[in-house]
């Protein structure tokens, strides 16, 4: 019996083969990128060229499957349509106002045989199992995903492997870090794919924790590399939601990378319920580095914003009690007393303060003078909240109640204090990964925030997750994130999550996703590599901001705390670079206010500079190398901070940021009342960072207005900076220049080794 299904199953297989033999193509709308389909003997594949040159070789798709069939083979074709679309979209922040989504687009509908499912009232029934493909191919890209319709013999279907291939047409080079559950936590390594196995060791020094990786050759995405001839491929993902996230694991013998999905406890890589949908796998290619960084396939191939009302979002610039406890200056903690700490029962009233808990009282009021003083948005407080005397590593179930602050943090005053200066407070929740705990606390949690006016939370995934056997990016985490996330949206919270699933796009979605980490950022102090902040861009920053956190002016750790002999591989103006070359809506200035005091002409542009832009160009780049950018700044965004964008239940509402007294060319004492006579100036920004070899560069200023002279002003290494430490060591070494430029200057400037530049242009 079975063996006459399966020969009528080849004869039907064969007979809609040939029908189709052919495979089906589709073109970019500007005809540069073509897409192949094909089912070879039943197989799917697909693959992708570039003006007559293959990008992407045949590549086979599908999935295994628990209980079932494999998705992986049989098929046959029963439909394909093609659509074109092309609209332009606003986003509520980013790097333009405007955004183009235009794409052809191919959905195949392919089958496998009649099989009989069961359907609620006992009964059976023959359906057909459906796995349709979508691809969508744009001018600088592809994406794809599987869809499975509910009219289906699959209904509920737990996924072994996904099967999807990508085919590279050889050993490109590549920016990768090691594939992993857990952390993306890494510095890059820029290498050809066929070394990536004899490098992967060195890789994974000084890496986040935990950790856990799956194959010598495995790698995250978003994985950007460059072919012999100059092409730019970038493999990543987007809108993952509902599905684990993927890493690719490489054939290093054929270059072929197969998709990796992160197993949950159990070790299934997803499981699902029709109607569904994967995440899309994207590839984007493109001629120029530059292209990359401007390039929106990501964002494009997410949904668009599902918030009726987005008024309360807002891009921030804030400062935070932060780098004291990363250095080691100070504490999260309160006291020495308790080796256990048990919510509820723990009486810290009767403890002995150990004198170096940062969040207290009057070092908390010291930050938000200086915040307020220099035109900044809000202030992020850590180790506001008691449990952080045995927080890490415990693998502690009931770590924080996310509501109880410690005896020397008084919020309500503190919170007044802030609101009556027009700083925010920023809502600090680390879960230390104990999800379970994080979800008991979440609506008390928000609602405490809502009481104050809290509008921005930084969560954080420190450690191994609970429930435990879970790694950071499974399927379970990924709901959890996005649970946080949308219920966050009920209460007008924006979200910043530290170690969670780096982004995929999702903030067009859910624009209160303001930012995240889930790369190595500044916390890793003199571990991180020269030109890690030139790669970024090109990766991480693919799928959403980043929370880098920069702008630290002190690079020798000793000052902070005696132990720490690390310095720090940058200079204060590669720190001042990063604030243009690097975007983020949400946007610190993370060094102390003794830090910056001894050079405020250097901080000066970092109070200038805007977080939220109507325009980006991206002059020059290279990963790995380095990159300058120009931004000009939205002015509607620095209008609506102004407002006071949503109410602060006590205090004024004067919320005008220093970015906007620069666009306007108005004092620094100046209200936002004082916003409206006054009449904006066009401004621009130009920020500029190198890796480990010092440069120079020729900033044209051709994107500025003809005819209208502007001031600029010129933020440079000295001639003697030097960002490596050694004999020649010197980060903190700089000049500012200030003349008058037109759209005809061209701008000679010099980077450090591991430095940078930063220049304000504003109209007369
Ligand atoms: C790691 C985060 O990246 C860091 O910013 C935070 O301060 C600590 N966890 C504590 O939550
Ligand atoms: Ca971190």
């Amino acid at each position: 019996m079975k063996k006459i299904a399966v020969f009528v199953l080849c004869m039907i297989t064969c007979f809609l083969s040939k029908t189709f033999a052919e495979p089906i193509t589709l073109q970019s709308p500007d005809k540069q990128l073509q897409l192949k389909f094909e089912l070879r003997d039943g197989i799917p594949y697909y693959s992708l060229d570039r003006a007559g040159k293959p990008v992407v070789l045949p590549s086979k798709m599908g999935f295994t499957l628990e209980w079932r069939d494999d998705l992986a083979h049989a098929f046959v074709l029963k439909d394909k349509a093609f659509s074109s679309f092309d609209e332009t979209w606003e986003p509520v922040w980013g790097e333009e106002a405007q955004i183009r989504n235009h794409y052809n687009e191919l959905l195949v509908t392919l089958e496998q045989p009649v099989g009989s499912i069961e359907s609620a009232d006992g009964s059976t029934k023959k359906k057909a199992t459906v796995m349709q493909i979508r691809f969508r191919l744009y001018d600088d890209g592809l994406g794809f995903r599987y869809e499975f319709p509910m009219e289906n013999a699959l209904v509920y279907f737990w996924v072994k492997e996904e099967l999807t291939e990508f085919a590279m047409t050889g050993d490109h080079t590549a920016w990768w870090i090691p594939g992993d559950y857990d952390t993306q936590e890494y510095n890059f390594t820029e290498s050809k794919l066929s070394e990536i196995r004899g490098l992967y060791e060195d890789a994974h020094k000084g890496c986040g924790w935990p950790w856990k990786n799956f194959s010598p050759t495995g790698v995250q995405t978003a994985l950007q590399m460059k072919t012999a001839d100059g092409l730019y491929i970038n493999i990543h993902e987007a809108a993952v939601l509902d599905y684990p996230t993927t890493n690719l694991d490489l054939d290093d013998k054929n270059f072929v990378f197969r998709t990796w999905l992160c197993p949950d406890a159990t070790g299934y890589k997803g499981r699902l319920q029709a109607p569904c949908h994967t995440p899309w796998r994207s590839v984007m290619v493109c001629t120029k580095a530059t292209d990359v960084l401007a390039s929106r396939l990501i964002l494009n191939l997410n949904d668009p914003c599902v918030l009726d009302d987005v008024s309360w979002i807002h891009p921030v610039k804030y400062m935070g009690v932060w780098w004291e406890m990363i250095s080691d200056k100070n504490c999260w903690s309160y006291t020495n007393d308790f080796p256990s700490v048990k919510l509820g029962e723990t009486d810290y009233t009767k403890s002995t303060p150990h004198g170096r808990h940062a969040a207290n009282n009057e070092n908390v009021r010291r930050y938000i003078d200086f915040a307020a003083a220099n035109g900044f948005d809000a202030l992020l407080i850590e180790g506001w909240n008691i449990g952080w005397e045995d927080w890490y590593g415990k693998e502690k179930d009931f770590v924080f109640d996310f509501l109880t602050p410690y005896p020397d943090f008084d919020l309500p005053t503190l919170n007044k204090y802030a609101h009556e200066k027009g700083i925010r407070l920023i809502m600090h929740h680390e879960s230390s990964s104990s999800t379970i705990n994080y979800e008991r606390w979440l609506e008390k949690a928000y609602t405490l925030m809502n009481e104050y006016g809290y509008d921005a939370v930084k969560s954080g995934y420190v450690g191994k997750i609970l429930p435990h056997g879970e790694g950071h990016y499974s399927q379970p985490l990924i709901n959890h994130y996005h649970y946080c996330i949308t219920e966050a949206a009920k209460h007008h919270i924006m979200v910043n999550a530290h170690e969670a699933v780096r982004p995929t796009g999702l903030c067009r979605t859910w624009p209160n996703m303001i930012g995240n980490e889930s790369a190595m950022g500044t916390e890793f102090r003199g571990r991180i590599k020269p030109g890690h902040t030139t790669i970024l861009p090109f990766t991480r920053l693919q799928g959403g901001p980043m929370d880098y956190t920069p702008g630290i002016f002190e690079t020798d750790m000793s000052k902070n705390a005696e132990w720490n002999k690390e310095l720090m591989r940058h200079t204060i103006c590669n720190q001042l670079g990063l604030y243009v070359t690097f975007y983020s809506p949400l946007q610190m200035a993370s060094d102390f206010p003794e830090h910056y005091e001894p050079f405020m002409d250097a901080f000066q542009f970092i109070k200038d500079v805007a977080v939220d832009w109507e325009k980006s160009l991206y002059l020059e780049a290279e990963p790995g190398a380095y990159i300058v950018t120009a931004r000009k700044p939205k002015i509607s965004t620095l209008n609506k901070a102004a407002e006071g964008v949503a109410t602060l239940p006590d205090g004024k509402k004067d919320m005008l940021s220093n970015a906007a007294r620069f666009v306007y060319a108005l004092p620094e004492n100046a209200t936002a009342a004082d916003l409206k006579n006054a009449t904006p100036h066009d401004v621009w920004y130009v920020g500029g960072i190198t890796d480990e070899n010092a440069r120079e560069i020729s900033v044209k200023l051709d994107f500025l207005k003809p005819g209208v002279t502007y001031d600029a002003v010129i933020y440079t290494d000295a001639k003697d900076a030097d960002g490596i430490p050694g004999d020649s060591y010197n980060p903190q070494a700089y000049t500012i220049t200030k003349q008058k430029v037109t759209s005809k200057s061209v701008l000679k400037v010099k980077m450090a080794r591991c430095g940078g530049f930063a220049i304000s242009l504003r109209s007369k």
